[in-house]
């Protein structure tokens, strides 16, 4: 038997104004676009804004379904319209805010697993690492990269 540690690296802010002015333009498009969340049922109002290698920035916002399952995560909704509107571009930076009940949420958010598995799956198919911002009031999370937020990933390489 063998046991191995995973750690990984997270820089920790307490305020937008400490990141560099990209991140902070991207992190403002993402507390702005929560606004369009169509959150009726849980009122958590979630924003992602995604910086492309294009340039372009992609914002997305939960959409919720009186058929719960039907509904769709902030953070894939804004990297499945990127990918759909620029293929190829990599995606360089994801930003993510939640309001919970019209109030920001005091930790840093938390991605679920199923938008990790998104957006490691996004790092894989451009080859390019995704820096992750998570946006609390009482702390702002920066990742270098996406597949740190979900180790022993289940990749393309197990479908071959
Ligand atoms: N939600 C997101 O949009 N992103 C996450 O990473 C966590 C959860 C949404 C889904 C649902 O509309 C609401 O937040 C409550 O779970």
């Amino acid at each position: 038997m063998k046991t191995k540690e995973i750690r990984f690296i997270i820089s920790e802010f307490t305020d937008i104004f400490e990141l560099n002015l990209d991140d902070q333009k991207l992190l403002e498009a993402a507390r702005s676009v929560s606004k369009n969340a169509y959150a009726p049922y849980s009122r958590f109002c979630v924003g992602a804004a995604v910086e492309l290698d294009n340039g372009e920035i992609i914002t997305g916002s939960n959409q919720e379904n009186a058929a719960f399952p039907s509904g769709l995560c902030a953070e894939r909704v804004a990297l499945f319209y990127a990918n759909s509107r620029y293929p190829e571009s990599a995606v360089k930076t994801i930003a993510v805010t939640a309001f919970n009940n019209g109030k920001p949420v005091l930790e840093a958010v938390a991605p679920c697993g199923s938008c990790r598995q998104v957006l490691a799956e996004t790092e894989s198919r451009y080859k390019n690492d995704i820096r992750v911002i998570l946006d609390g009031k009482k702390n702002i999370v920066l990742l270098e990269n996406a597949k740190s937020l979900l180790p022993l990933t289940f990749t393309p390489d197990f479908l071959k």
